[in-house]
């Protein structure tokens, strides 16, 4: 009798295992961003990321270009799942952050856990820091171009950051070529390319990522020069800003768009013919015929522009992105959490000392 009454639940909890298996693998395979996502589980989120995002440009209007920037950074290398964040590589190392295209460069971390402090009170243990990450780009391009698009969301956090993985982004040297497979590894189009580049019309530079176009530094003693595509003027303007032994931790910067360095419109494209594009990879755009054709459509109008930024922004934000069960909702954006640390299985570590040292790998 009680072996009955016992027996039937556990064959009702089968039935409703494979059930709930059957039911779970195909949604878990098909888990995939989509607007709203936090609607029902932390309907504030994308409000507490807003007002994240507003505080801190009321403070300091660039870190809305940087928090634009960490979008991209994040989503091209290992996808848009935070890795660009974390501050330990749990396979020792160095990590994305620590690597020359975003240390010193990249700005906005601190706005982030601003963000994901008020998230995370709010509703604990939901929003993953790479939504935080696409929701504080869209709120900045509102903020400086009133580009306004919806972010799907449901990524989640994943748990490597490597500073080789950097290789994906694209240098400031890159010419057309580079630029277009870079961005087709992924599978973003050259328009998408020359219309995402756009961003360069807000934020700045270090001198390290333009001085080799106003300075040959292989001269003894380095020499003046203009590289094609930089209009003389504003070469030199570049050289009295940048000293020839600049290094990376040179602290000077330049804006890109120097009329309008806070406001997303597209200055960028009608810079570019009159030499005034940063880097030599923004002035590829103008050698390049078919990117050159795109640079005329965009300065020639500013709408159709935005509207493709706003598309290409939400394209770029579904790259390689982990959902569903895959990767984790991390506490605190900068670390990944306790129990998917590797590091956890260092904590022997006093008995590792006395048998010389633990084996890194
Ligand atoms: C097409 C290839 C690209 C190259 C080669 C490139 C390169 C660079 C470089 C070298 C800097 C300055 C870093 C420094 O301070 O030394 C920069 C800044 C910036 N980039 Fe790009 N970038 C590219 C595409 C993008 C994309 C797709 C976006 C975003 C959609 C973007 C947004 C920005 C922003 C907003 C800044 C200013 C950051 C700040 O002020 O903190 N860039 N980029
Ligand atoms: C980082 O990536 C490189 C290249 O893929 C690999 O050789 C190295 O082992 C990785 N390091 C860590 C700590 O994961
Ligand atoms: C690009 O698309 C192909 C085919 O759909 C897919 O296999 C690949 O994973 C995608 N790559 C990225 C980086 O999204
Ligand atoms: C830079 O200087 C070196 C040494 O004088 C010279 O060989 C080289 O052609 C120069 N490069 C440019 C771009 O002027
Ligand atoms: C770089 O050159 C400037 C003069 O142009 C000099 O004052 C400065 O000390 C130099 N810095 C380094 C690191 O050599
Ligand atoms: C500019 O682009 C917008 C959006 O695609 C379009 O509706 C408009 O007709 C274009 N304006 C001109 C002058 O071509
Ligand atoms: C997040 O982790 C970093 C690195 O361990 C630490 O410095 C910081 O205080 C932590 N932030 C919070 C809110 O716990």
């Amino acid at each position: 009798m009680r072996a009955a009454r016992q027996g039937k639940p556990a064959a009702g909890g089968v039935a409703l295992l494979v059930a709930l298996a059957v039911w779970l693998l195909p949604a878990v395979a098909r888990a995939q961003l989509r607007v709203g996502f936090y609607d029902t589980t932390c309907p504030n989120a994308e409000a507490l990321v807003r007002q994240a995002v507003a505080a801190a440009f009321a403070r300091d209007a660039g870190t809305a270009a940087g928090l634009i920037r960490l979008h991209f950074h994040d989503c091209f290398v290992r996808g848009c799942d935070a890795s660009v964040l974390l501050t330990v590589n749990p396979g020792g190392g160095q990590t994305e952050r620590d690597a020359a295209p975003n240390n010193p460069s990249l700005r906005g971390f601190d706005v982030i856990d601003a963000a994901k402090a008020a998230v995370e009170q709010s509703c604990p243990r939901t929003v993953s820091c790479a939504d935080i990450v696409a929701f504080a780009a869209r709120d900045s391009a509102a903020l400086t171009g009133s580009v306004s698009y919806q972010v799907p969301a449901g990524r989640r956090d994943g748990h490597v950051s490597n500073a080789s993985d950097t290789v994906d982004l694209p240098p400031p040297t890159s010419t057309a070529k580079e630029l277009t497979d870079l961005f087709a590894a992924k599978n973003l189009s050259v328009e998408d390319m020359v219309v995402l580049s756009g961003a360069h019309t807000v934020g700045r530079s270090f001198c390290e990522s333009f001085v080799d176009r106003v300075w040959n530094r292989s001269a003894k003693p380095p020499a003046a020069i203009v590289d094609a595509g930089l209009s003389s003027s504003y070469a030199s303007l570049l050289r009295a800003l940048c000293p020839s032994n600049t290094t990376r931790a040179t602290p000077i910067t330049t804006a890109m768009d120097p009329g309008t360095p806070n406001v997303l419109d597209n200055n960028y494209y009608k810079l570019l013919p009159r030499g005034m594009g940063l880097f030599f990879s923004d002035n590829q755009l103008r050698v390049d015929t078919a990117m050159a054709a795109l640079v005329s459509s965009f300065a020639a109008n500013e709408t159709l522009w935005k509207e493709k930024f706003a598309a290409a922004m939400v394209k770029m934000g579904r790259i390689q992105v982990q959902t569903g069960t895959c990767g984790e909702v991390r506490l605190n954006c900068s670390v990944v959490n306790p129990s998917s640390s590797t590091i956890e299985l260092g904590s022997s570590a006093p008995a590792a000392d006395e048998d010389g040292g633990v084996a890194t790998s």
